[in-house]
C-alpha cells in the first residue's frame, strides 16, 4: 500500500525523488507522517479513509480543530514506530456556501472507497476553471481537492533519521541552495524544540492540468515535501504549525 501511495505521489511531486536524494543521500527514508485530504461528507470521512490503516494495526491518537480553514483532523499511530504516522484532515462542508456544498457533493456523488488504495484513485470527475476558480476563493482545500481528488497530499521525511543533516535550518539551506522554495507562511520553520516538533515544507510542485472549458492547460500547485524533526518523545501535531504547513499548496 505505501509502494503505491509514493508512486501516486512521486507523480504529482516528481521533485520529491530529488529530494530525497539531497536529504537521504541514496539510503531509504524514514517517513515522519503521510497526509492525505477529504471532505466530512459520509462514506469519504475521516473515520471511512481509516479503516485501512485501522486494519494494519495502526490506531487514532489524536484529533485536531483548524477553525479559519474549516477543518477537522486526525492522526493515526502504528504498534511499529518505524511505521509512518498517518494524518487525514477534512473540509467540514456544512459550514461553506451552498454553491460549496452542492459542487463537493456532486464530485463524490458517484464515490465509495471500496478498496484499500482509494486514496490512490485520484478524481473520477470532469473539471471546469469557472468552478475551481470560484471554490479557490472560499476554500483552497477545496479548490485542490476538487482538481487532485484522493491522492496523498504530502510525504514527510523524519529527519531525526538523517545522517547529515542536523537541523530543519540546515535541511532548508540545503534545499535553497538547490533551487527549492520553502513554504515561509508563518515563518520557515514552524513549532520550536520546547513544542516537541519543529516542521518545514517546500512549496507544492505545479503539474500542468487541462480544465474542459480551457484549451490551454494550468499550473496548480499539486503536492509538497515536509520535512519534521521530534523532540522528548513528542508523537502529535500542533494545530498553529499544521494550519501554515496547509498553505503549501497556496496558488
Ligand atoms: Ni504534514
Amino acid at each position: 500500500m505505501f509502494d503505491k501511495l509514493w508512486c501516486v505521489y512521486l507523480n504529482l511531486n516528481p521533485e520529491a525523488k530529488k529530494v530525497q536524494d539531497i536529504l537521504c543521500e541514496g539510503r531509504e527514508q524514514t517517513n515522519d507522517h503521510i497526509a492525505f485530504r477529504t471532505l466530512n461528507l459520509e462514506n469519504i470521512g475521516i473515520n471511512r479513509l481509516a479503516k485501512p490503516f485501522i486494519s494494519r494495526g495502526y490506531s487514532l491518537k489524536g484529533k485536531y480543530h483548524f477553525q479559519a480553514k474549516k477543518l477537522f483532523a486526525c492522526h493515526f499511530e502504528h504498534t511499529d514506530p518505524l511505521i509512518p504516522k498517518i494524518f487525514i484532515s477534512e473540509l467540514l462542508v456544512g459550514e461553506f456556501s451552498e454553491f460549496l456544498q452542492e459542487t463537493v457533493q456532486f464530485m463524490v456523488k458517484d464515490v465509495r472507497p471500496s478498496t484499500d488504495l482509494f486514496l490512490t484513485t485520484g478524481r473520477r470527475w470532469d473539471i471546469n476553471y469557472k468552478i475551481y476558480s470560484k471554490l479557490l476563493s472560499e476554500s483552497e482545500y477545496a479548490a485542490w481537492l476538487y482538481v487532485f481528488g484522493f491522492v496523498p497530499n504530502h510525504f514527510t521525511i523524519y529527519i531525526n533519521s538523517l545522517n547529515h543533516f542536523d537541523s530543519l535550518v540546515e535541511v532548508n539551506q540545503e534545499l535553497k541552495r538547490h533551487g527549492y522554495k520553502i513554504n515561509s507562511s508563518g515563518g520557515e520553520i514552524k513549532g520550536s524544540p520546547s513544542l516537541g516538533l519543529e516542521q518545514s515544507s517546500t512549496l507544492a510542485y505545479k503539474t500542468e492540468i487541462k480544465f474542459e472549458d480551457l484549451a490551454a492547460a494550468k499550473k496548480i500547485p499539486a503536492c509538497y515535501y515536509e520535512f519534521a524533526k521530534r523532540y522528548d518523545s513528542f508523537n502529535g501535531f500542533i494545530v498553529n504549525s499544521a494550519d501554515k504547513i496547509f498553505e503549501s499548496t497556496d496558488v
